[in-house]
C-alpha cells in the first residue's frame, strides 16, 4: 500500500530540468503552458526502476541516489498556488504528457490538492472536477469514484441546512447555487445526493418535518418531483402515516402547478401518478370520468330526463361519461376542472350562480349548458371520492341524494353551502370513475 503510493505520488524531478523557471513562470502569473508541460514531461516516475530496487534488494524505493526528488504534488502545489482555477490549466495539460502512469500521477496529486485546500467541502468546487475528470478518457475509475463519493457528501451536507433551519422561508443561496448547478447535470447526481442527504436529515429530524421542508425544497419541478418520490420510497416513511399523507399533499401541490406537464419528464409524472390514490390518477390522466353516488350505483351525474337540470340517473356509459377538461384560475390560481359531454350535445355540468343565505339551505342550481363551468376537486381520503366546489367562489358544493328535493320523476341534484360540508359529506361526495374507455 504504502509503495503503491510512493509510486504514484513521487517522481523523479532532475533539477537540471529547471525547476527554477517553473516557479518563476507561476509565481509571475505569467504561467506558460508549454513550459509547465516540459516540467511535467521531465519528471520521471521511473516505475521500471523502483520494482527493481523494490525486488532485487528488498531496500524501500528510495529516489535519492542521484538527484533530489521532487514530489508532483509540490508541484502541482506550486503551479496552483492556492487558486483552484489553475488547477483547471494542470489538468489541461495532464493530456498531453508523456505516459499514462504520468498523467494518473497528475490526477491524484490534483485531487490531493483540492482536498489540501479545505475544497473537499465545497461541492461546486468538486461537482467543477467531477466533470471535468468524467470528460477524460483515461481518469482510473477508483479515483472518479473517489471524486463522486466526496461529492455526494459535501453536497448532501450543504443540502441539509435549510432542513435544521426552524423558519421554512429562510434563505440559503448557497443552496440554490447548487442546486441550479446540478439541473445542469445527469439527474442520477441528484438521486445519488438525495439518498445521503435523506440518511442525514431522516436521523435528526422528525419525518413529518423533513416531508414538509422538502415542499419548497427547490424552485425547479424536476429536483421537487424526484425529492418527494425519493423520500416515498425511504423505509422510514413506511410506518409513518402522517407523514406518508404529508407527502402525498407535496405531491398533489406539484401535479396542481400549471408548468408540471410540460417542465417535468412523462416517465418521472408517470412515477408520481402510480404513488398517488386512484381519484388523483384519474383525475390529473383520465380523458373521460364519470361521477357517480359513493354507496349507489344507480347514481350516475348526467341530464335529467324531461328538463336541462342535472340529475342522479341509472348506469348508462354513454350518458354518463363526461370529457374532463383541466386549467388553473379561480381564487388562487389552483387546478380547476370542466366536465363537458359529447353525448350531450356538447354541454358542460354547470352552475347557475347564487347566494346561498338560509342555513343549510340547499339550491337546484346545476344545469347542462353548453357554457363552460370551473369546478376545484378535493380528494376525499378513501383515495376513490371527491368534493367538487365551484371554482368562481369556492362558496357553493355539488350534493345529491335527497328525496325531498326530486320531482316529476327526476332526482336533481343540487348545491350545499360549501362551509356546511363537513355536516352534509354523504350528499355531497362522489365517486369518480375512469370513463375514458367509452367512445361516444
Ligand atoms: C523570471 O523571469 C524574469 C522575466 O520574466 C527573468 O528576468 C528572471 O531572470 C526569471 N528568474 C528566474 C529565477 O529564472
Ligand atoms: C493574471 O493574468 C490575468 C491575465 O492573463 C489577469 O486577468 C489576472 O488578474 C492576473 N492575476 C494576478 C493575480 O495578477
Ligand atoms: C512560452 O515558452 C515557450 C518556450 O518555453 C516560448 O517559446 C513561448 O514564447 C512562451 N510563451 C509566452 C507567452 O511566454
Ligand atoms: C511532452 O510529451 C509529449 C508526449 O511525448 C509530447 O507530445 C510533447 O511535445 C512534450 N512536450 C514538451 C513541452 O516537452
Ligand atoms: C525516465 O527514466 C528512464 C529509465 O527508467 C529513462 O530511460 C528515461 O530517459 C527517463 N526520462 C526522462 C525524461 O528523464
Ligand atoms: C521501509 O519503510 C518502512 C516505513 O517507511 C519501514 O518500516 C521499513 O523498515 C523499511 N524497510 C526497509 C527494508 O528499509
Ligand atoms: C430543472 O432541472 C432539470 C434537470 O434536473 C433541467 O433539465 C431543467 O432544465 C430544469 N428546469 C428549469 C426551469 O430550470
Ligand atoms: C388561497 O389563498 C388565500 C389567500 O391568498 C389563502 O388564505 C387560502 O388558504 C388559499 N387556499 C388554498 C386552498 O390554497
Ligand atoms: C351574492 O352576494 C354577493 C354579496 O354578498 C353579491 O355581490 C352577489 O351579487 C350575490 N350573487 C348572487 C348571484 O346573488
Ligand atoms: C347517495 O345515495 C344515498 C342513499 O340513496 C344518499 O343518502 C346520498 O345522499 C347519496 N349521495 C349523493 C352524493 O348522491
Ligand atoms: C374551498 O372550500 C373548502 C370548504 O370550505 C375548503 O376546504 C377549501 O380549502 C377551499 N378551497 C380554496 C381554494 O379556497
Amino acid at each position: 500500500m504504502a509503495f503503491s503510493v510512493c509510486l504514484v505520488l513521487f517522481l523523479a524531478l532532475p533539477l537540471k530540468h529547471g525547476l527554477g523557471l517553473f516557479i518563476n513562470s507561476s509565481s509571475s502569473n505569467s504561467s506558460n503552458n508549454s513550459e509547465l508541460l516540459a516540467i511535467l514531461n521531465a519528471t520521471n516516475l521511473s516505475v521500471d526502476l523502483l520494482l527493481r530496487i523494490d525486488v532485487m534488494t528488498g531496500e524501500n524505493a528510495s529516489l535519492t541516489t542521484t538527484e533530489t526528488p521532487l514530489s508532483l504534488e509540490s508541484i502541482i502545489r506550486a503551479e496552483i498556488n492556492r487558486d483552484w482555477e489553475r488547477g483547471r490549466l494542470v489538468l489541461d495539460l495532464a493530456s498531453m504528457v508523456r505516459t499514462v502512469q504520468l498523467k494518473h500521477a497528475i490526477y491524484e496529486a490534483l485531487w490531493l490538492e483540492l482536498q489540501q485546500m479545505q475544497q473537499i467541502y465545497n461541492p461546486l468546487k468538486l461537482l467543477d472536477f467531477y466533470t471535468e475528470l468524467e470528460q477524460l478518457s483515461d481518469v482510473p475509475p477508483p479515483l472518479l469514484e473517489k471524486v463522486y463519493q466526496a461529492l455526494v457528501q459535501s453536497s448532501a451536507q450543504l443540502l441539509s441546512a435549510p432542513f435544521h433551519a426552524s423558519s421554512q422561508c429562510a434563505i440559503f443561496p448557497l443552496v440554490t447555487q447548487l442546486l441550479q448547478r446540478l439541473t445542469l447535470s445527469t439527474l442520477d447526481y441528484l438521486k445519488d445526493i438525495l439518498e445521503a442527504l435523506f440518511n442525514v436529515i431522516l436521523a435528526l429530524e422528525s419525518n413529518l418535518g423533513v416531508v414538509q421542508r422538502l415542499g419548497s425544497f427547490s424552485d425547479n419541478l424536476t429536483q421537487l418531483t424526484q425529492a418527494n418520490l425519493q423520500l416515498q420510497q425511504r423505509p422510514e416513511l413506511q410506518l409513518d402515516e402522517q407523514a406518508h399523507r404529508a407527502l402525498v399533499q407535496n405531491l398533489r401541490t406539484l401535479l396542481e402547478q400549471s408548468t408540471f406537464i410540460e417542465e417535468v419528464e412523462y416517465a418521472l409524472q408517470q412515477q408520481v401518478y402510480a404513488q398517488l390514490p386512484e381519484a388523483d390518477r384519474i383525475l390529473y390522466t383520465a380523458q373521460k370520468v364519470c361521477l357517480r353516488n359513493v354507496s349507489d350505483a344507480y347514481g350516475y351525474i348526467y341530464e335529467c330526463p324531461q328538463t336541462y337540470l342535472i340529475c342522479t340517473n341509472a348506469h348508462d356509459p354513454r350518458k354518463a361519461s363526461y370529457n374532463l377538461q383541466r386549467g388553473h384560475g379561480g381564487l388562487n390560481n389552483s387546478l380547476q376542472f370542466a366536465f363537458y359531454s359529447s353525448y350531450w350535445n356538447n354541454h358542460y355540468i354547470f352552475l347557475e350562480p347564487s347566494n346561498h343565505t338560509a342555513p343549510n339551505a340547499i339550491i337546484k342550481n346545476i344545469y347542462s349548458r353548453d357554457a363552460i363551468n370551473w369546478w376545484y376537486a378535493v380528494i376525499q381520503e378513501d383515495g376513490t371520492s371527491v368534493a367538487l366546489f365551484d371554482a368562481a367562489t369556492n362558496s357553493s358544493v355539488l350534493c345529491g341524494g335527497d328525496q325531498q328535493y326530486w320531482d316529476t320523476g327526476e332526482e336533481h341534484v343540487y348545491t350545499r353551502n360549501a362551509e356546511e360540508f363537513a355536516n352534509y359529506r354523504r350528499e355531497c361526495v362522489w365517486r369518480i370513475e375512469d370513463c375514458s374507455y367509452i367512445e361516444k
